[in-house]
């Protein structure tokens, strides 16, 4: 590995592992401070915890958005994408999908968990949506050609 691909990789590390942990932290204190009453049951009962963070990681996604390639042609809901074409993807409103997720703007810690989110990986709920997409071969990230890195 070239020291400027070393390089790159320590900077996306500490992107991707520090902003979005200080978001995730900072959004869970904003839900505990719009629902006192969940500060309460916890309080009482320290196995919510883990369902606490992973339904803040719902409620109010660290990561609100990603950028994506279609490589195939795609429809997503009433909507078709050609291949090649250069799309956002938006983490945050497919958190709070009620096809998906039932009374979605309601923080329910005690929720049946969404796509992937069995495992309490703080990437499983983020990139929920993506996977299932991705698994489905719709699109690719955009990538530098490896000569450029
Ligand atoms: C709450 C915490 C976290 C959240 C919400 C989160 C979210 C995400 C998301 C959405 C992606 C996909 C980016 C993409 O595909 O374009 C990603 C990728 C990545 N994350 Fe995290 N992340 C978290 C914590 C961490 C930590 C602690 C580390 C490492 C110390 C880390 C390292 C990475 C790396 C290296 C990638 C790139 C993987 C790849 O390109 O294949 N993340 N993360």
């Amino acid at each position: 590995m070239s020291p400027e691909a070393l390089l790159g990789f320590c900077v996306l590390v500490l992107f991707a592992g520090n902003e979005t942990t200080t978001n995730l932290l900072g959004n869970l204190l904003l839900c505990f401070d719009e629902h006192p009453e969940v500060v309460e049951r916890l309080r009482q009962n320290r196995v919510l915890v883990s369902g606490a963070i992973e339904e803040a990681l719902r409620y109010s996604s660290p990561v609100k958005t990603l950028p994506r390639v279609t490589t195939t042609e795609t429809v997503l809901g009433d909507q078709r994408i050609g291949p090649d074409q250069f799309i956002v993807v938006w983490l945050g409103s497919a958190n709070r999908d009620e096809a998906e997720f039932p009374d979605p703007d309601r923080f329910d810690m005690e929720r049946e968990p969404g796509y992937g989110s069995q495992s309490p990986d703080a990437h499983t709920q983020a990139n929920a949506r993506l996977c299932a997409e991705a698994k489905r071969g719709c699109y690719t990230k955009p990538r530098k050609p490896s000569s450029q890195l």
